[in-house]
Order: structure tokens, then C-alpha cells, then sequence
């Protein structure tokens, strides 16, 4: 049985599930957090340790400012509709990415659920919000060369060299989902995910639901997870 601590996964196709349903794109956005919500609760419920999301990555500010914007008022919404749920469910938040170009009052809003929930013990339910994967490296390396500079350490390693990354608290990322068909990682978690098993689904991300997250897992449990060891299940 493959443990699943952390489930990692991009929610994508919002635009393609309003298109198809003649709906403005900021639809399809809306319709996402309700299924995230969803998902949240029933992952949690599950015993999942940790559900990394990706809700806007550092090229997204390339998008239209009206989605932009919408994108960025979307905490406030979430947060407001389901806080108190969050807290009954035991679910702390946290963020990983770049805070410094997010809008002060969006910051606020995730700020201040960070802080109410912060005691609970549960799901940790963390947000990939103005994230990348190379920006994550790139800081993580100059945060380590400041610290080297000032001689606090020089013992750069695979290990001590995630403590310099977002996720320097959270077990490692076991399985990615990633919805709405692309082959691809779009800079998510890069140095997180090199033994992650993926599984990407046709799905859009509006239409993702409980049952099809228990389909993942059935899938993810039938994968033989090697590390770069040998299959000692096979003949050869
Ligand atoms: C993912 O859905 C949500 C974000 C990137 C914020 P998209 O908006 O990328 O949806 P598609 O890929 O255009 O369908
Ligand atoms: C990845 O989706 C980012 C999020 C889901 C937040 P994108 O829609 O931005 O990815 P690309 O542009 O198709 O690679
Ligand atoms: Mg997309």
C-alpha cells in the first residue's frame, strides 16, 4: 500500500469548462472553488496530511487584468463562504509563493485565515498562490548564499537544501493529479516532484468531484513506486 501523505494537484481547465457551458471565464474560476472546497473536505476526511493546490502561478499575471483581478478577489470568497467549515473539519490553511506582487488586501484576507487555523491539526490545506517553481529555486538559492555569506552554513546538500524551499515543513508531494488533460508541469513544485507518481485527467476542473479523486487514488495505489531502485516483482 503506497502511503499518500501529500496530494499535489493543478486545477486546470476553468476556461474550457465555461466556454463549453457559454459562461465568462470568471464562471469557471467560481465554479472551481466550490469544487475545491469539495475536494478539501473529502481529502481531509480521507486523512490526507497535506493538499498542495495550484490557484495561480507566476505567469498567470499574463492573463487579462479583469481575470486577474477576479483571480485575486477569489480568498476573499472562499475563505469568507467557508472558513467556519474549515474550522469544524479541523483544516489549517498555508500558502507557498511569492507574497510580495499579491494585492494587500488579498494578502490580508489569506493572511488572516492562516492565522485562525493555525492551530488545527488536520488536513493542511495550502495554496500555490503567485507560485513557480523556478522563482522557488532561484530564492532558495540566494537565501542559502546569505546564509553561507554570513557564515550561518555551508553544508549545501539535497536536504539542507530544502529547507531553503516553500515547502521546507510539508512531507513529500506522493501523488500529482493535474486536470484538464495537459501533459505538462507549468512550473509547478519542480524539485519537489522527482519521485511523485502523476496521473493527468481529462476532466476540467469545475466538473473534478469526490469519486473521481477515489479513482486517482485506486490508481495511485496500483503504481509500484521504485525510487530508482530495482522492481524485485519483476523477472528481470
Ligand atoms: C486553471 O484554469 C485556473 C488558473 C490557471 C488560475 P484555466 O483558467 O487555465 O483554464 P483553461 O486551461 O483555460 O481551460
Ligand atoms: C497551471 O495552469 C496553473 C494553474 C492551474 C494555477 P495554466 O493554465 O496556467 O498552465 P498552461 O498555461 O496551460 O501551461
Ligand atoms: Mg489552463
Amino acid at each position: 500500500m503506497n502511503t499518500l501523505n501529500h496530494l499535489a494537484i493543478i486545477m486546470d481547465g476553468n476556461g474550457r469548462w465555461a466556454k463549453l457551458n457559454r459562461l465568462p471565464r470568471t464562471a469557471g474560476h467560481y465554479k472551481g472553488v466550490e469544487v475545491l472546497r469539495s475536494i478539501t473536505i473529502y481529502a481531509n476526511s480521507l486523512g490526507i496530511k497535506c493538499l498542495t493546490v495550484y490557484a495561480f502561478s507566476t505567469e498567470n499575471w499574463k492573463r487579462s487584468e479583469d481575470e486577474v483581478n477576479y483571480i485575486m478577489s477569489l480568498p476573499k470568497i472562499f475563505f469568507a463562504s467557508y472558513i467556519k467549515e474549515l474550522m469544524e473539519n479541523n483544516v489549517r490553511v498555508m500558502i507557498i509563493g511569492d507574497r510580495d506582487r499579491i494585492p494587500a488586501e488579498t494578502m490580508k484576507v489569506i493572511d488572516d485565515a492562516i492565522d485562525t487555523t493555525k492551530n488545527n491539526t488536520g488536513l493542511i490545506l495550502n495554496f500555490a498562490f503567485n507560485y513557480g517553481g523556478r522563482d522557488e529555486i532561484v530564492q532558495a538559492a540566494k537565501a542559502f548564499a546569505m546564509d553561507y555569506a554570513q557564515g550561518i552554513r555551508n553544508d549545501l546538500n539535497e536536504e539542507t537544501f530544502k529547507e531553503y524551499l516553500y515547502t521546507r515543513d510539508l512531507p513529500e508531494v506522493d501523488l500529482l493529479i493535474r486536470t484538464g488533460s495537459e501533459m505538462r508541469v507549468s512550473n509547478f513544485l519542480l524539485y519537489q516532484i522527482a519521485y511523485s507518481e502523476f496521473i493527468v485527467t481529462d476532466t476540467l476542473w469545475p466538473d473534478f468531484s469526490n469519486d473521481e479523486l477515489d479513482r486517482c487514488i485506486e490508481e495511485y495505489q496500483k503504481r509500484k513506486r521504485n525510487f530508482g531502485g530495482r522492481d524485485e516483482t519483476k523477472n528481470h
